[in-house]
């Protein structure tokens, strides 16, 4: 995962990078740390902790120079420590490098890099030390090609070097944009720079460039030129400050309301088009495979549940499964939905399903990703920056989106009504509080859905456990009796999503309450936590809104770091 940026310009480099590495820290927060140039000396500085607590410890801004490099570290290889953070050194200090991604043949490579001494327990380190060695023959652009070749695995990667006011910027399936103005930044994503410039060159994978303050110039992987067009973006943003709000997750689920509604506006307006040449493609296709991670698959279950009522064959598939279980032809649509379209794993299954010739259609949040730039065709669901780890407001918008898809198909649901429901929930916001600090000291909690409360029950379980530090289980009512149900004790809390009085979900809440579980009901007309419809449609997305509230409650109940809960990030850039 990692963020990277490196800022090249006629300014001092350390205020423009420590800006940048606190808008790139949602993509890791284990470690930070800077190198800039000065007088053909680099100096780094770096440790353990977030952007702010390392900053006020080690003062970014007073490193000198104008050309410089930064990286905000999620651990993969090696501990959280400060030797392992970067940026790394060769061993002469006159090579610092940052890589986003995972170098797989470092130890074959360290192996060959005889004499270099090895101090961190990364893989990354191996880069400093391979460009000093191909130095002592090559030239930097050389160096660059036969890097290419010589590296097995993925990499966004930033080098400088003390006698250059060149940076070395390369790129293999990890995320890397340069951005255009009177300056050059390079970053691991458009939201870095996107308060300052609003033009950008994307890289292509085995592509590489050597950038100064002036100029840049990109090659392929062989060292030829390579002319990019520089892309003029709209970055549509929710306010990146936290405002009133004491942590961004209440703020994000807070603007849920406003972001359905402009999501349903865009897709009558300037979304139009697009929307309606998938609609072409669900009707041409032979069958719909969805694939997705984590929030945004259980928001494909829900999109697999709605096509499917209205006869239309749909299937989903975690995508760092996909290639196992995904049977493609030409004639299936693939859609992929990704908040940050960055996902390694969809990336992955994406690659899978172009080779079999499918058509692809991304459902995205971050405009121009990665999985966007794959496509065919592509939807935003315009939910605005995310901060907070936990996905919520993207996973709304997600439904929201394939919730319109099906009403064209014939699924009787009115979303007009939808951003006023979701102002309804947040009215039981004090009943919910109250709940959650009762579960607050519990160690598990089982949520149950069927049908179209199933997909809910797995996400309100994956905020739980994210956020609250609780373990949950989110399962199929029915599956209960087939095993779980052993683990159910006096005093377990059980919360059953229960729609329009679902029998079959009453009486796994009556099986589960004879064996001592402390049963919550989210229902429609009878429970501890009633929301405002009865239509199958909506009830998903308000008990999601409920199991946000309630997990964020539980969380700070508990005073746990709500935003940047432990061993996560945003963006899952690596296998
Ligand atoms: O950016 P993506 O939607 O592809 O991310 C997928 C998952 O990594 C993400 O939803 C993750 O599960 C969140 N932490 C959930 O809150």
């Amino acid at each position: 995962m990692c963020g990277i940026i490196g800022y090249a310009g006629k300014e001092n480099a350390a205020p423009h990078l420590l800006h940048g590495i606190q808008r790139l820290e949602y993509r890791g927060y284990d470690s930070v740390g800077m190198a800039t140039l000065n007088n053909q000396k680099l100096t780094v500085l770096k440790d353990v902790g977030t952007v702010s607590e390392v900053d006020k410890k080690l003062h970014f801004t007073t490193l000198p120079g104008t050309l410089g490099i930064a990286h905000t570290r999620w651990a993969t290889h090696g501990g959280v420590t400060k030797t392992n953070a970067h940026p790394h050194l060769s061993c002469d200090k006159k090579i610092a490098i940052v890589h986003n991604g995972i170098i797989e043949n470092y130890k074959e490579l360290t192996e060959k890099l005889n004499g270099h001494l090895f101090i961190s327990e990364t893989d990354s380190e191996v880069i400093a030390h391979y460009f000093e060695e191909k130095l002592k023959s090559k030239t930097m652009k050389e160096a660059c090609i036969a890097f290419m070749k010589d590296i097995d695995g993925t990499f966004a990667i930033l080098v400088i070097k003390h006698d250059e006011n060149n940076m070395y910027a390369l790129r293999r399936d990890s995320p890397l944009v340069l951005g255009v103005s009177q300056e050059h930044v390079i970053a691991s994503d458009l939201y870095t720079f996107s308060d300052k410039t609003k033009k950008a060159v994307f890289f292509e994978n085995d592509e590489f460039a050597i950038i100064s303050k002036e100029k840049y110039q990109f090659y392929d992987r062989t060292g030829k030129e390579v002319k990019k067009k520089v892309h003029e973006f709209i970055w549509e943003q929710e306010e990146s400050k936290q405002q009133q709000y004491e942590h961004f997750m209440m703020k994000e689920i807070m603007e849920q309301p406003a972001v359905v509604k402009r999501l349903l506006l865009s897709l009558k307006t300037d979304q139009k088009d697009n929307f309606e040449k998938l609609l072409k493609l669900i009707k041409e296709s032979h069958k719909i495979v969805f694939v997705a991670s984590g929030t945004s698959y259980h928001a494909t279950l829900l999109g697999a549940y709605y096509l499917h009522q209205c006869e239309i064959e749909a299937q989903t598939l975690i995508a760092s499964e996909f290639e196992h279980f995904a049977s493609i032809e030409e004639d299936t649509l693939v859609i992929a939905l990704s908040q940050s379209g960055e996902t390694m794993d969809v990336i992955d299954a994406l690659k899978y399903a172009k080779s079999k010739k499918a058509k692809i259609v991304a459902v995205v949040n971050v405009p121009y990703s990665t999985v966007q730039r794959m496509s065919d065709l592509s939807i935003n669901i315009l939910a605005g920056q995310e901060v907070c780890v936990a996905a919520t407001k993207s996973f709304v918008n997600q439904v929201t989106l394939l919730l319109s898809i099906a009403q064209h198909f014939g699924f009787d649901v009115s979303l007009d009504e939808l951003p006023e429901k979701i102002i309804s929930v947040f009215k039981r916001a004090p009943l919910i509080e109250k709940i959650a600090k009762e579960l607050a000291p519990t160690r598990d909690i089982y949520v149950l859905g069927r049908g179209l409360s199933y997909p809910v029950a797995r996400e309100i379980a994956l905020k739980i456990k994210e956020i609250s530090y609780i373990h949950a289980e989110g399962m199929m009512g029915g599956e209960l009796k087939h095993g779980t149900i052993a683990l159910i004790e006096e005093g377990t809390p059980v919360i059953s999503l229960v729609c329009n009085h679902d029998q079959a979900m009453l009486s796994n809440v009556k099986e589960v309450e004879a064996r001592g579980a402390k049963a919550i009901i989210i229902g429609t007309e009878i429970g501890d936590i009633v929301v405002p419809t009865n239509h199958d449609g909506t009830f998903g997305i308000l008990a999601t809104v409920v199991g946000q509230l309630l997990t964020y409650y539980i969380a700070k109940e508990k005073g746990l770091p709500i935003d940047k809960p432990r061993n996560l990030a945003k963006s899952v850039t690596v296998r």
